[in-house]
């Protein structure tokens, strides 16, 4: 039947999603899958229905269509679509509503407090400072890409990156930065491709090191031992299940200078752009991006 490839969007993340949705449908093109693109910013979803399609590949990144709505509404118009449905979807976009699940299971994740637009009250900056440590990353609770993102150092610093990211949502992370390396591992049908470890000369693995830059480095494999590889993996794995991911994500981490691992957050639709982290570890794991993609719309049931 007709494939449709969903992708661009309304979300801060909609030119990440145009870059993702086209490299997926050229490579479905490529092996003779009926695939179109379809971008709901532009369409109605009830073409879908008209124009008999039979499966949605969702490669929307951000909200609208990686938070469970757009699931939601496939799932009441009978359309299958791929990777994680309602539930998931919805609490792996919020970083604070994953984070509390991993924490109430014993999983490790890093130390946090939550500004709350409607009582933040800068005064108590200070003080948060001194509870997280000296580094905090701040982060709007549901967005990607890095964006609205910052890592601060002082109080004065927190107070602007906590107003900057009220911007983008109503609640913010504010997490301890965990000093270290961080690390990636894909998840394709509940197994685990290799690990990926990001390095950049930046501050922090933002949207310009991910997208634009060329100075960031990836190892795959990592470098990890084999016996870390698979403690990373299992913890993943294990992380993906505990928010009701399924059929393919991506779990990202920090691990700090003692080795410890930290889950940082859970990715339900992620990149595949030419600089994205999943086609490189499914690469490794020697899946091209078109049996990658194939696998992918396989999620959808
Ligand atoms: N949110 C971006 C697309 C990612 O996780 O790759
Ligand atoms: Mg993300």
């Amino acid at each position: 039947g007709k494939v449709a490839v969903m992708f661009g969007g309304r979300s801060a993340e909609r030119e990440v999603s145009l870059r993702s949705g086209q490299a997926v449908l050229d490579a479905l093109l490529s092996v003779g899958v009926n695939a179109h693109g379809f971008d709901p910013a532009e369409r109605n979803l009830h073409e879908l229905v008209e124009q008999e399609f039979s499966r949605v590949l969702i490669m929307l990144h951000g909200r609208g269509g990686e938070d469970g709505s757009l699931q939601g509404a496939l799932q009441q118009l009978n359309i299958p679509y791929t990777g994680t449905g309602v539930l998931g979807s919805a609490l792996c976009m919020d970083k604070i509503r994953s984070k509390q699940i991993w924490q109430s299971l014993g999983m490790p994740t890093a130390n946090y407090e939550i500004a709350d637009k409607r009582d933040f009250d800068g005064t108590t900056c200070d003080a948060i400072m001194a509870r997280l440590g000296n580094l905090v990353m701040v982060k709007p609770a549901q967005e990607g890409s890095s964006i609205g993102m910052a890592k601060v150092s002082n109080a004065q610093q927190l107070a602007a990156a906590v107003q900057h990211a009220f911007e983008y949502d109503d609640k913010v992370l504010l997490e301890q930065f965990i000093q270290g390396s961080e690390y990636t591992v894909s998840l394709l049908n509940n197994a685990a491709l290799p690990s990926i470890s990001m390095s950049t000369p930046r501050d922090f693995y933002d949207y310009e090191a991910k997208y634009q830059s060329n100075s960031t480095e990836y190892f795959c494999p990592s470098g990890l031992s084999q016996e870390q590889e698979s403690t990373l993996a299992k913890l993943a794995i294990d992380a993906f299940d505990a928010v009701s991911g399924s059929g393919w994500g991506r779990i990202d981490f920090m691990q700090d200078m003692q080795g410890k691992f930290y889950l940082l957050e859970a990715n339900t639709v992620p990149g595949m752009t030419q600089k994205s982290l999943v086609p490189l570890a499914a690469k490794q794991a020697g899946l091209s991006f078109a049996e990658l993609s194939l696998a992918v719309l396989a999620t959808a049931d």
